[in-house]
């Protein structure tokens, strides 16, 4: 139904060619909500949070190893290294968790902002992760057929007159001997009316089973052709090479509700002023250097590193620097020191947590900068110190803090820009 109604939106989108605008020459998909980490009762859902950072430890280790092989390890930000896998069970602090542990099955569902795609000349329909923090597309496949993928939309190719097997193997280490892997395929994919043709994607035998529980299907990776698995242009990538965008540029909306992923420009409706922009650094991630993070008027860091991630909620900076961070914060304290959360007191949770990048001061509202109660007084922040492996100076920019901006990300001019929501 709404591949259909956006079909509508690109025919017109083209029709009005004579505009050298980028704003509005595009398509729009809309997003069912994402909860993320705190549950409908307002607690901090830990269990699931522990399950994020095991999960984005290991899709950061996997980017490495892939930017790597890619690229060399002159690629790498000042100080980054690929870590080991990191496993739920070591990581996750077990006992007082059970209440938690429930939420992490009623509640499984919402933690990712999703989109349909559609697969192959039947038009196979899969619920996607747009993901600006990796750069491949799988989709769970017919031969899946362990218990993770139950209730997962499967590619068969079979029903595809488009549909080609590619040499090679797709993998990704997830945890405890648990792994995305598949084959290669090449296969229409049309999102909202954006058909790419031959678009090399994995469908995969295996999936990890901290992927079981979520509502989507697979992931559609947004970064950069430099961290692909597949060493393959990304969906979006493919799209601005066939023609089949105006511009190479996609932006996203990520709120409660209106949530959209704007492909070959940005939606003029969601945000006032101009897009400050910043050029993007190294090569594999949407990656903005010089940030500055301030707590009110005070600058806790600065001259660091940005990497802009719409596939986690979570907000990471270096261990040391995040300690000094909630130091300035009164009544701050370490909750979990194995992944690196710590509590703030819920009746004053910061609304003047903001960064920049030489502009302006883009805050966090105390609503996204709060991830649920864990006591009658205190509060999980959005920000957590972890070693993600990314760089000694490098942080990772969650949606908790895209929840606050329109982020517009442009291949045209390599860069990342901000904007204020409308
Ligand atoms: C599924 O397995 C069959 C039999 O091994 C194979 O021919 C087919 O290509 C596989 N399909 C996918 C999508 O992996
Ligand atoms: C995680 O699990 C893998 C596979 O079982 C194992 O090789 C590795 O040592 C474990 N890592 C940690 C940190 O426990
Ligand atoms: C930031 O906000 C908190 C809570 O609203 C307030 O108590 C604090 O004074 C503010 N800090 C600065 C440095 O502006």
């Amino acid at each position: 139904m709404f591949i259909q109604s956006s079909l509508i939106a690109v025919a017109l989108a083209l029709s009005a060619t004579a505009s050298p605008m980028a704003e509005g020459m595009g398509t729009r998909i809309p997003f069912e909500k994402r909860n993320g980490i705190t549950t409908s009762d307002g607690r901090f859902d830990h269990a699931r949070a522990v399950q994020q950072v095991v999960r984005d430890r290991n899709k950061h280790r996997n980017n490495l190893i892939n930017l790597e092989r890619n690229m060399g390890r002159q690629a790498f930000n000042e100080g980054a290294h690929i870590r080991p896998v990191a496993n739920f069970s070591s990581t996750h602090e077990s006992g007082n968790d059970k209440r938690q542990a429930e939420a992490l099955t009623d509640e499984g569902g919402d933690q990712y902002w999703a989109g349909n795609i559609a697969v192959g000349t039947s038009g196979q329909t899969f619920l996607i992760d747009f993901d600006t923090g990796s750069s491949d597309l799988w989709v769970p496949s017919v031969n899946c057929t362990s218990s993770f993928c139950s209730k997962k939309h499967k590619y068969n190719p079979a029903s595809s007159s488009s549909s080609a097997s590619k040499s090679g193997k797709f993998s990704i280490q997830y945890g405890d001997g648990s792994t995305v892997s598949g084959p290669v395929y090449t296969d229409t994919v049309n999102v909202a009316g954006v058909s790419v043709k031959n678009q090399y994607f994995s469908p995969v035998n295996t999936l990890s089973s901290m992927f079981s529980s979520e509502a989507d299907d697979g992931i559609l990776g947004m970064a950069f052709p430099a961290i692909s698995n597949l060493r393959q242009s990304p969906f979006f990538n493919s799209a601005k090479t066939q023609g089949v965008v105006k511009n190479g540029v996609f932006a996203f909306k990520l709120a409660k509700s209106g949530s959209e992923l704007f492909l070959g420009g940005t939606n003029p409706k969601l945000y006032s002023g101009s897009i400050e922009s910043h050029p993007v650094t190294g090569s594999g991630f949407w990656q903005l250097a010089n940030a500055q993070v301030k707590y009110g008027s005070k600058i806790i860091d600065s001259g660091f590193q940005t990497i802009v991630d719409t596939g986690t909620t979570i907000i990471y900076g270096p261990p040391s620097q995040v300690a000094n961070f909630y130091k300035s914060i009164p009544g701050a304290k370490l909750y979990d020191s194995n992944n690196g959360f710590y509590s703030i007191p819920c009746s004053s949770v910061p609304s003047n947590v903001s960064f920049s990048w030489g502009g302006q001061q883009w805050a966090i509202s105390a609503a996204n900068f709060n991830f649920g109660r864990v006591s009658s007084t205190q509060c999980i922040g959005a920000i957590a110190g972890q070693d993600l492996g990314l760089g000694s100076n490098t942080w990772l920019l969650g949606d908790s803090f895209i929840k606050n901006v329109y982020t517009v990300f442009s291949f045209d001019q390599n860069s990342v820009g901000f904007a204020k929501l409308k």
